[in-house]
């Protein structure tokens, strides 16, 4: 079993990361309590170069995709078997995801052009934002369409959305004890369902 998370900030090594880190920290040791393993791969979409979907339907004749650009690479990952889930975490730009989230959102077509490749795959969120309620929830329940669209099995934190975390605590992004507890509860969802589906 492998869970992957996608950190779509424009920010390498910023909230978005940890948010992202703290929540599949906590899926591998909620599926250890339950005598499971899961396998973490963790995407930063920062340094990669990812040109929205051009929509020239060469996905429609394969798992192919015509744009020679960083999303190539990311095609054998994701369609790896293994994967049972995939978390993507987001900054909150503008009231919704960042740009990032949604090139990458989009150019994942090719996966449901080719039969559904993350149908029950298991899909959690994150929201970062500036702002305690700066379009979390809104920025959530937008990429959570995304993965409905992928006939995805979404799960949250077990109590409201997914994470929800504000990244401009005044002590720190570390300090936001509320919203790091909703990506850790997130993970440990995450590693629960997917050891139900898959044990
Ligand atoms: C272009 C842009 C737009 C933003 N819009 C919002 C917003 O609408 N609401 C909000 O709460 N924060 C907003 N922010 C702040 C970021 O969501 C926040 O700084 C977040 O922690 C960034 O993630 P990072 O630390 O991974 O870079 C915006 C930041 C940028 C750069």
């Amino acid at each position: 079993m492998k869970i992957i998370g996608v950190s779509a900030s424009a920010r390498e090594n910023k909230s978005t990361r940890f948010l992202l880190e703290q929540c599949l920290n906590e899926s591998r040791s909620t599926a250890e309590t339950l005598g499971k393993s899961i396998e973490l791969e963790l995407i930063n979409l920062a340094p990669l170069k990812i040109n929205g979907c051009v929509a020239c339907g060469k996905c429609k004749k394969g798992v192919l995709c015509s744009q020679e650009d960083d999303f190539q690479p990311l095609i054998a990952k994701l369609a790896d078997p293994e994967v049972v889930g995939i978390v993507m975490a987001t900054p909150v730009y503008m009231g919704c995801m960042s740009a990032q989230a949604k090139a990458f959102i989009d150019r994942t077509v090719l996966f449901r052009r080719n039969g559904f490749m993350f149908k029950n795959k298991l899909g959690g969120v994150i929201a970062v934002g500036g702002s305690r309620n700066g379009g979390q929830e809104l920025t959530i329940q937008a990429v959570h369409a995304g993965m409905m669209i992928h006939d995805m099995i979404i799960v949250g934190d077990g109590d409201h959305f997914g994470g929800a975390a504000w990244g401009s605590h005044p002590d720190g992004y570390e300090s936001d004890v509320t919203g790091i507890a909703t990506a850790r509860n997130l993970g440990r969802r995450m590693g629960e369902v997917a050891c139900l589906m898959h044990g």
